[in-house]
């Protein structure tokens, strides 16, 4: 089955095949990224993150990398065919995030670490990172091998993760230049497994 059509974000309209007669673009679109959108990924990231620090997640090679192994780990929301959300993850399989994580992909992991959610400029402070990232949450109970998710973020946007449902790990041990960073999880499944392994 293709990551496409086994993927829960195309609604049932999309589908139809009343749907697959028109020619126009739909007003609003989830799905699966995949390596040519990898060009519109970046522009995003360049306006959110290399413009303010000179730093990003995931630079363009390491998008392309990404979509091309693991794009069910990815989600894209489109609106008349433009890219204004996203999120890139990727399989992880150590309790903690190390430097090995920004750049690898463990297909038998159980963790899926998001590198990256960003909104197109525009786009912010209307909803869409909350709605997105639930969406992703909501996709990731639907894959039976996936426990939890991670991520690292700047302090100032734990407040965000925390009302997305996710939990403070700690510090995080990876650093980028001068930026320092939280570690955050998400429980998807195996409720003891993260008591175990959760600090706060
Ligand atoms: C962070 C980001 C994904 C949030 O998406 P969004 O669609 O603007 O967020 P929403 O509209 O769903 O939620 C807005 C909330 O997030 C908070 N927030 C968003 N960006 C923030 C920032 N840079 N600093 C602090 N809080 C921020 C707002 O305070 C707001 O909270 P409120 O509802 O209590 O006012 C978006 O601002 C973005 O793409 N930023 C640049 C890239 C980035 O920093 N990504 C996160 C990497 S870990």
């Amino acid at each position: 089955m293709s990551v496409v059509s086994a993927s829960p974000f195309l609604s049932q309209d999309l589908e139809s095949p009343a749907r697959q007669r028109r020619h126009t673009l739909p007003a609003s679109e989830f799905r699966p990224l995949n390596p040519q959108d990898a060009i519109s990924v970046f522009e995003i990231e360049k306006e959110a993150f290399i413009s303010v620090s000179g730093e990003c997640p995931l630079h363009l090679d390491e998008v392309r990398h990404f979509l091309t192994l693991c794009p069910e780990l990815s989600l894209g929301w489109f609106e008349l065919g433009r890219l204004v959300a996203f999120i890139i993850g990727s399989l992880w399989d150590e309790d903690r995030l190390t430097t090995d994580a920004l750049t690898l992909h463990k297909p038998h992991g159980h963790t899926v670490h998001i590198h990256v959610l960003a909104v197109h400029r525009t786009f912010r402070q209307q909803g869409k990172g909350s709605i997105l990232i639930w969406r992703y949450l909501q996709y990731l109970r639907c894959l039976p091998y996936v426990r939890r998710a991670v991520l690292m973020c700047e302090d100032i946007l734990v407040p965000f993760y925390k009302k997305s449902g996710f939990k403070v790990v700690g510090p995080c041990a990876i650093t980028v230049a001068h930026l320092t960073f939280t570690e955050m999880q998400f429980a998807i499944r195996g409720h003891a497994y993260m008591r175990r392994n959760s600090q706060f």
